[in-house]
């Protein structure tokens, strides 16, 4: 979603803010802009587009400038337009303000600035903040962001700059991100680590209610009640160049051929010496929490959510506790039903979704126990948990999440043979087998990428259809539905997963001719009930690319063609057979010509509702 950069020190500003943006481009953005301060004025640069059309307007503007501040801007109030692309100015022209978030109160506050004689100039919520601070201002941009963080609601993360004021920028936050680089002589602003890490590896993490006011020579964080904060430094020690694209075409390929990594990556340190059972110091549980629960709740949005939809077969085969799965969307607005015993697992590779974020608020607010499994470590969700599951998928840059999957079904599987454990219901023997299957599972996973050529051709031939259906019993049908977003959301192939069964219900009237129809089956005791939906489908002439484990060969008399899975316990197909339908919904994108890492109308991370 949006982003912002914000700069004070010696180098010319507006090179650090805008490279400063391009690292958060993968949020996904529609319009971009710029302000600094220079000889006591606030100068603006918008423009609707990519950066570049941004740098284009750039290459005519003056002398360098030592302040300033940028934004890139994804339409939530007004359509994408120079007039709505942040930094928005107040009347005077004296004061340039970039937004993240939403202001819920703007229609009142517009109108009664209006009523006092402001000219608005963009559609936007934000630009009553920037008015407000004209109203308010006392000649001190701390204290008047105070008064109007007071008047305004919603979730917001705001950086301001002044004319009257070139050696200051204040930057306050709630429920929107905001970090502080700390330099030498030098500071930066930013929504997101990524955008300073050229320049600094220290910062601040702003917490909610708080605000930093920002000097070339350091910054000082307030509570918005005016009490200092001191704030720990956070050394951040990941490398800038492993959000490069290293040699691949897009992100999403290069994500999807990091999974066996990321995979390690997560299991380090998980699994205990012998196999004996699941490390997960993390989860700082009461004793006897894990055996008295009696209701998981897993609440997430989109590959998230699909992610969780696998968790529940896991934790109720193994663990024996009752598991729903639920949209984050929908959730935070039902009546829920919990019992005191229940737990909350939130799922969220960003850890920014608004969605995903209030329903762990509300839960909190309800005095349950929140287990995040989150990639982002300082994110909101991570923050806020009472307990966290670190997925080191490491950033995940392409807007369809690959990496982030893989590692979120690693880290349930790891939660489900620690809840089996403890609560008695999963045999020693049993879960060490499985540990020992999960240890391999980076080794499998770099197989299952060498099915690329093969997905490459199947999406050259079927890059024009309309329709594809992705069918699958038990874990394979929660596979299948992460198979059809992503075919949907990069490729724009209209995609629909079916739990295979159900098909005669109504979707097998779509079934005709040619239709290309994705069949897993990888779960023994359901192979044979699934071979015999896909020969229904075949015998309304659909073209089938079936996907089973070697050693199914029975499966290639029945099918179109087939990708052979490495062996592996069934029971961890998901991580396996969901790498070939993401290379499937990337070939398919690259054959179509689209955008592979930045979808049309979509953002990496969804911080409105
Ligand atoms: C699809 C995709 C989205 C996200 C969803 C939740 O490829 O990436 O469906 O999974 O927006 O995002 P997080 O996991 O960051 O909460």
């Amino acid at each position: 979603m949006c982003g912002i950069v914000g700069y004070i020190g010696p180098r010319d500003v507006q090179p650090v803010v805008v490279e400063g943006l391009r690292k958060l481009e993968y949020r996904g953005y529609d319009s971009a802009g710029i302000a600094t301060v220079r000889d006591g004025r606030v100068f603006v640069t918008k423009s609707v587009g990519r950066l570049q059309n941004l740098e284009e307007k750039l290459r005519e503007a003056g002398a360098p400038a030592h302040l300033g501040i940028g934004h890139t801007r994804w339409a939530t109030h007004g359509r994408p337009s120079d007039e709505n692309a942040h930094p928005h100015l107040d009347c005077s022209g004296r004061f340039a303000l970039v937004h993240n978030g939403i202001i819920e109160n703007y229609l009142s506050l517009r109108a009664e600035l209006i009523a006092r004689g402001h000219r608005f100039r963009s559609e936007t919520d934000t630009e009553v903040v920037v008015h407000l601070i004209e109203e308010l201002y006392d000649g001190d941009l701390a204290a008047t962001m105070r008064k109007v963080a007071s008047r305004i609601r919603g979730a917001y993360a705001l950086v301001v700059i002044a004319a009257d004021d070139p050696e200051t920028l204040v930057a306050v936050r709630k429920s929107s991100p905001l970090v502080i680089g700390l330099g030498e002589g030098e500071q930066f602003v930013a929504s997101d680590i990524p955008a300073v890490l050229a320049y600094t590896r220290r910062v601040y993490v702003l917490d909610d209610g708080e605000m930093a006011v920002v000097r070339r020579a350091g910054v000082e964080v307030f509570h918005l009640d005016g009490r200092p904060v001191a704030k720990q430094v956070l050394e951040v020690t990941w490398d800038p160049v492993a959000a490069e694209r290293g040699g691949y075409p897009h992100f999403m390929l290069k994500e999807i051929h990091e999974q066996p990594k990321a995979i390690r990556d997560t299991l380090i340190g998980r699994i205990a010496e012998g196999r004996d059972g699941v490390e997960l110091a993390e989860l700082g549980w009461p004793a006897g929490f894990a055996e008295n629960m009696d209701r998981i709740h897993i609440v997430a949005c989109g590959t998230s959510w699909h992610a969780g939809l696998v968790g529940k077969v896991w934790i109720e085969q193994l663990a024996r506790v009752p598991v729903d799965v639920e949209i984050a969307s929908e959730y935070r607005y039902r009546d829920v039903l919990r019992t005191p015993r229940t737990l909350m697992v939130v799922i969220s590779q960003s850890g920014e979704t608004a969605d995903t974020l209030a329903a762990l608020r509300a839960a909190k607010e309800g005095g349950y126990r929140v287990l995040a499994i989150t990639n982002v470590v300082g994110s909101s969700v991570a923050r806020e948990a009472d307990d966290v599951i670190i997925t080191w998928a490491g950033p995940e840059i392409a807007v369809a999440s690959t990496k982030a999957y893989t590692t979120q079904l690693v880290a349930l599987l790891l939660l489900a043979i620690h809840l089996g454990l403890a609560r008695g219901t999963l045999a020693a023997d049993k879960a060490r087998e499985m540990l020992q299957a999960l240890d391999n599972l980076p080794q499998l996973a770099d197989q299952v990428l060498d099915t690329a050529p093969q997905l490459a051709q199947f999406a050259e031939r079927y890059k024009d259809a309309h329709d594809t259906f992705f069918i699958g019993r038990g874990l394979d049908y929660a596979v299948a539905l992460e198979g059809a977003l992503k075919l949907k959301e990069i490729s724009y192939i209209h995609a629909e997963a079916y739990a295979a069964g159900e098909l005669k219900h109504g979707t097998l009237a779509l079934i005709t001719e040619g239709v290309p129809v994705i069949a897993l089956a990888t779960q023994p005791h359901l192979y044979e009930k699934t071979m015999s939906n896909i020969k229904e489908v075949k015998a309304r002439d659909a073209f089938v690319l079936g996907m089973t484990f070697v050693g199914n060969e029975d499966l290639a008399q029945v099918v179109d063609e087939v990708i052979y899975l490495p062996q592996t316990l069934p029971v961890l197909a998901p991580v396996l057979a969901v790498i070939p339908l993401q290379l499937l919904a990337y070939y398919a994108a690259v054959a179509r010509g689209n955008d592979v890492d930045k979808p049309r109308n979509l953002a990496k991370s969804v911080t409105v509702e």
